[in-house]
Order: structure tokens, then sequence, then C-alpha cells
């Protein structure tokens, strides 16, 4: 059996490059996760106002028993408008503060980081559930008489032919719905995460304002590179402020548009660069979606060369994510050094016990089961 002995503070320590592996811990500030494994932020459309439900508790908790290091609840939403449904999570209110705090205080309790990604829709919001409604790419819009609301993007420039037509914040705006990323920051400390992520991917609000594909704005925040990021830039700066010197703070980003013309990862690296010094700690690589209609190359791990162009060029953790499913192929990509931590979706809905099963299939024994399952050993 192989054990881990390796902890990797940043990007820039190398002394550990090779004996690191997908179960040595890591520890970003004050936070040391147990392994490299982490829940990526799963929207349950499960939510009535915003509100988490058992559901949330039982599905996010069976994930920290699973052995994952990192467990990121759902895009949760800094305003009402910023729901992509109305059945979304949200952490504008006060009230939505007790039940996360449950499901914080579980998470940790079974040893893994308990982490929230906050999150504004944008031009996507007022959509239909994709459970509900069979809808999965084109975002079908709810229409204000059924529940929905009118929405907001950069520029009036409507997702895709079925989605509603956004109007253009003001500056004014802009300032008040980064203060709303601040009110929820805070929320979330007080709900007991301790992990922050910032949802900048996906065609979502802050995506939409750095891509040039859905940005056509003519004032500071649209036009040049430095213009389109402004949005993302003064966020992190305002929540940074808010969150914790002790407790780290992620971006996720659409790391390239796969368009030609569009966001690109050279794009990702330098802003990236830029998060870095504002004290962002992990950048969590994804991509795409910023227009309706764009499909991908889609194969295991096609992300990862994204998270290894940002961690090796702008020298800041990286989150690979994107069918990253077989425990090898995740193992390579902490040892090889293009990510710093794996994140998986939908093999976590189909595996929640991913990491113990991991775990056996490398020969590593890097997880103590939970003591209430010990008979099971
Ligand atoms: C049901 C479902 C809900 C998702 N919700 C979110 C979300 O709330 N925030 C986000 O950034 N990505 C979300 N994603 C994307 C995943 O976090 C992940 O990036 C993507 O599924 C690729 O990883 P996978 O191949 O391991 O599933 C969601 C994906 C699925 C399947």
């Amino acid at each position: 059996m192989k054990t881990n002995s390796c902890s990797t503070e940043s990007a820039d320590k190398k002394e550990c490059a090779g004996s690191t592996n997908l179960f040595s811990p890591l520890t970003l500030r004050s936070i040391t996760f147990r392994n490299r494994i982490g829940v990526s932020p799963m929207c349950q459309y499960y939510s009535k106002d915003g509100f988490a439900d058992d559901w949330h508790l039982v599905h996010l908790g069976s994930r920290a028993v699973g052995g994952a290091g990192l467990v990121i609840v759902e895009a949760s939403a800094v305003e009402a408008r910023g729901r992509i449904t109305p059945d979304d999570l949200g952490i504008y209110k006060d009230e939505h503060i007790a039940k996360l705090k449950q499901i914080t205080g579980f998470i940790s309790s079974f040893g893994a980081v308990p982490g929230i990604q906050i999150a504004h829709a944008g031009r996507k919001a007022s959509s239909k559930n994709p459970w509900k409604e069979g809808n999965r790419h084109d975002k079908l819009a709810v229409s204000n008489e059924d529940g929905g609301w009118d929405i907001v993007g950069p520029s009036a420039i409507a997702f895709s032919e079925t989605s509603k037509l956004p109007t253009a914040l003001s500056v004014t705006e802009i300032k008040e719905i980064q203060q709303k990323f601040v009110d929820a920051a805070k929320r979330s400390l007080e709900a007991g995460f301790t992990f922050l992520e910032i949802h900048a991917a996906h065609g979502y609000l802050l995506h939409s304002f750095y891509s040039p594909l859905s940005n056509q704005r003519s004032d500071e925040y649209g036009g040049s590179f430095e213009n389109r990021i402004r949005f993302l830039v003064e966020t992190v700066q305002a929540v940074r402020k808010t969150w914790p010197d002790n407790l780290p703070l992620s971006v996720r980003l659409s790391a390239s548009d796969w368009v030609e013309g569009g966001w690109s990862v050279d794009d990702s690296v330098e802003l990236s660069k830029e998060l870095k010094k504002l004290g962002v700690d992990i950048i969590d690589c994804s991509s795409g979606n910023i227009r309706s209609g764009d499909r991908y190359n889609m194969h295991p791990a096609w992300q990862v060369p994204l998270a290894e162009s940002v961690r090796n060029q702008a020298k800041i953790p990286t989150a690979a994510v994107g069918m990253i499913s077989d425990s090898k192929l995740a193992n390579e990509i902490i040892t090889q050094g293009k990510a710093d931590m794996v994140l998986l979706a939908r093999q976590m809905m189909r595996d929640p016990y991913w990491p113990y099963h991991a775990a056996q299939e490398l020969g590593i024994e890097a997880i103590t089961i939970p003591r209430n399952y010990s008979y099971a050993l």
C-alpha cells in the first residue's frame, strides 16, 4: 500500500511533485482537504424560494460519507432574479442560512470540506426546470405569468431563441449585484462553509460579461479585455474583503468558449494571473455554454488541458472537471501536475462512494470508512 505524506500548498511548490497523488491532502490557506477529490456543484432544482431541503442534506451528506475531500453545494443564487429556474437553491435571504448550516455541520462531521458556489444566472435565468420540462440545453423561458421574471445581462442579446431577452444592466445595477455577491458570501460564512466558489462560467452573468460573444457594451464593462473582466474582478475584490483571510476562495471559469473569436484559454491564463493577485486560491476550469447551439468535442478529461494551462502558466492551483470517472485517469491528472484537484459531477451521482472505490482500485490506503459502517469491512 502506498501512503501519503505530501501536502502541496500551492502550484508553485514543486517539492512534492512525484509523490503527490489523488489521496494526498491539499492545503489552501487554513483549510486542508483530506484528498484531491471534490464533488462538483450540481443543481438539484429542488428548492422552493431558494430554500435547501432534506434532499440536499442527504444528497450532499452522502457524498461526504462517501469520502470526498470537498463537497460543493450547487449554484446558489445571490438574488431571486439570478436563479436559473424557479426551483434553484438560493442564498439571498438570511432565512436560507439555517438549513445550510445543518448541511455544512453534517458534511464537516464526516471529514469533508463544505463548499458553496454563489451564482447569478443573468440572461439564462427564468428558465424551466429541466427535470420537469425535458429542457436540457436551450433554456425554455418561464413567462412572468407562470412565475418567471424579467432577466438581465451585459447586453440585450438573448441566450437562445427560446429564452428571454435580457435588459442590459446599468452601472448602478452592476454595483448592486456585486453587493449581493458580498451578502451571499457573508451568509455562506454564517452557514458554516469554509470554501467559497464564485460561479463565473457556463454563460451565466459573470461569464456573459467577460465573453465577447455576449458582451457588446461600449462602457467601462465592455469592449477591451480589461473592461470585460471588470465585473468579475470587482466582484472578487469585494468578496475577498468579506471572505476571511484564512479561508480559500475559488472561481469557476468557462476557461474557453471553444468558439473562434470567443473567450480563449490564453484569456483565462491572463485573467487567472489577475485573480491570483486578488487573493483567489484556486481556479476551477470548466468551459463553454455561452451560446445555445454550441456543441463540444467531449471525451474523458476533455477539459483537463485548460486546467493544466492555467495552472502551469498562471501559477495558481486549479481544479479539473469534466468526464473524469476513471480512478487511474483521475490519479494521473494529479500525479502529472495537470491540476491540484479533480471535481466529479455525474460519476458522483452514480457512485457516492467513488473515493473509496478509487482508493481500492489504486491500491492506496487513504480513506477510513465511517465507524458506523465498519461491519461492512
Ligand atoms: C445535474 C447537473 C447539475 C449541474 N449544476 C451545476 C452547477 O450548479 N454549477 C456548475 O458550475 N456546474 C454545474 N454542473 C456542471 C458540473 O459541475 C460539471 O462541471 C459537469 O457535469 C462535468 O463534470 P462530469 O463530467 O463529472 O459530470 C451540473 C452538472 C449536472 C450533471
